[in-house]
């Protein structure tokens, strides 16, 4: 039976105690630095779209993000802050990883995938690429109710992925990492860590 554990951090610091959950991969500097760096990127992918779809007479749809919950939660609170663009948006509930699944056990749509974005220009948020399923069926679901575009930002993919079941072009990605269970900034581990400050390797799980 898993016992309880306590995570321990400073989150002026970042260090985690004597408890600690894990090694930290990607510090808040980093995560920040780079999320700027997307936010422009898209940003001015979307204006370019704009200026060209107005060049050939054609009106940009309106922008709608879908992130998915409850993983993206932090990275598109962040992401959004360097978008000035108008846009709404509509989160998404999937699920892969039921509490203390440490591999995806295949994808269940749990919640609010969106019905009409037809025409609209759709930004899909996950934190991490992982076998590819989540954001596989999510890319199928909005693509068959025919938005003007659709794109996908992640915060992290797992690029060598032994357990990639299925390829998925992103157009985003902040971070390549190798194939560890990552914990922190949104993401978690039976449904714990997700208030972390930086990304961090799970070190074993928490249960004895
Ligand atoms: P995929 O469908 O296998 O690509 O899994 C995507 C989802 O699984 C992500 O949205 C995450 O919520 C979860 N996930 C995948 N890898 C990890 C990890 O290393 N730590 C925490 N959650 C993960
Ligand atoms: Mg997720």
């Amino acid at each position: 039976m898993a016992r309880s554990y306590r995570c321990r951090v400073n989150h002026s610091t970042g260090q985690v105690g004597a408890e600690a959950p894990g090694r930290v991969l990607i510090g808040r500097d980093r995560i920040a630095a780079r999320i700027a760096e997307l936010g422009a990127a898209i940003t001015a992918d979307l204006e370019a779209e704009a200026a060209a779809l107005r060049s050939r007479g054609e009106a940009p749809g309106p922008l709608v993000l879908v992130p998915v919950l409850t993983g993206a939660l932090v990275f598109v609170a962040d992401l959004i802050r360097h978008m000035p663009v108008t846009m709404s948006i509509k989160p998404v509930t999937l699920s892969s990883y039921p509490g203390t699944a440490k591999a995806s056990v295949g994808v269940t749509v749990q919640s609010g995938v969106p019905t009409d974005v037809k025409g609209a220009r759709v930004l899909i948020i996950d934190d991490i690429l992982d076998s590819g399923q989540t954001l596989g069926l999510l890319r199928r679901m909005v693509q068959a109710q025919h938005p003007q575009s659709v794109r996908i930002a992640v915060l992290l993919n797992k690029h060598k992925n032994a357990g990639r079941v299925e390829e998925v072009a992103v157009e985003y990605a902040g971070f390549d990492i190798a194939d560890e269970f990552v914990i922190g900034y949104g993401l978690d581990y039976d449904g714990r860590y997700r208030n972390l400050p930086d990304v961090m390797v799970l070190q074993g799980p928490p249960s004895a």
